[in-house]
């Protein structure tokens, strides 16, 4: 079974729709830079091994769970920080970004700056994308998109509210598809 690590820095409610899933996976373990980060709290609300991890030894300190907890994929589910190279080398991760990629990413466009940059910039379309993670911010390959029109009456906050809602579908059935690929033996470095 293919065991998923979520690492969160906020309220989790994307690691919530992972939980709920009915999948092939299984979350192993959830880890988080914030101690106050609500996403512990719904990882202990469900029995699953949760940490946080100080910034001092940070790096060291997320291998040696991924290590322990025997972590097939990691997936970054709203974390704020930076992901060592060396994590990128050893493990396959992926990332739910709140914009249609390359629109709208890169540094400084995180949570609900997105969604005003989308505003300003008075798009008619705005969406979510997952996509594996390299070296870079926001570059690596994407796997899966999906878009919704933006209205001359949506604001920054009912933005934000359309592309949660499609990042709570599309993260988990990621993670599912790349389950499937993962009991079947096959590679899932691309899985379009
Ligand atoms: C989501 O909008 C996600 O796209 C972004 O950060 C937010 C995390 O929300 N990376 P939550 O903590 O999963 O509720």
């Amino acid at each position: 079974m293919l065991k998923v690590a979520v690492l969160v820095s906020g309220g989790g409610s994307n690691l919530q729709s992972i939980i709920d899933f009915e999948g092939s996976f299984e979350v192993s373990l959830v880890i988080s830079n914030k101690k106050s980060a609500f996403g512990l709290i719904r990882a202990q609300n469900h029995n699953i091994p949760n940490y946080f991890v100080a910034k001092e030894n940070r790096t060291n300190d997320i291998l040696r769970l991924l290590n322990e907890y025997k972590i097939d994929l990691v997936v970054l589910a709203g974390y704020l920080s930076i992901i060592d190279a060396e994590i990128i080398e050893k493990h396959k991760i992926i990332n739910i970004h709140p914009s249609l990629i390359p629109e709208f990413c890169g540094m400084g466009f995180y949570g609900e700056r997105v969604h005003r940059a989308v505003f300003e910039a008075k798009a008619t379309k705005t969406g979510a994308t997952v996509h594996f993670v390299d070296a870079g911010v926001d570059t690596g390959e994407i796997i899966l998109q999906e878009s919704v029109d933006v209205e001359p009456c949506d604001t920054p906050d009912t933005i934000a509210k359309k592309v949660l809602e499609i990042e709570h579908r599309i993260l988990p059935s990621v993670i599912e598809k790349i389950s499937l690929k993962h009991l079947t033996g096959e590679k899932y470095e691309s899985i379009n």
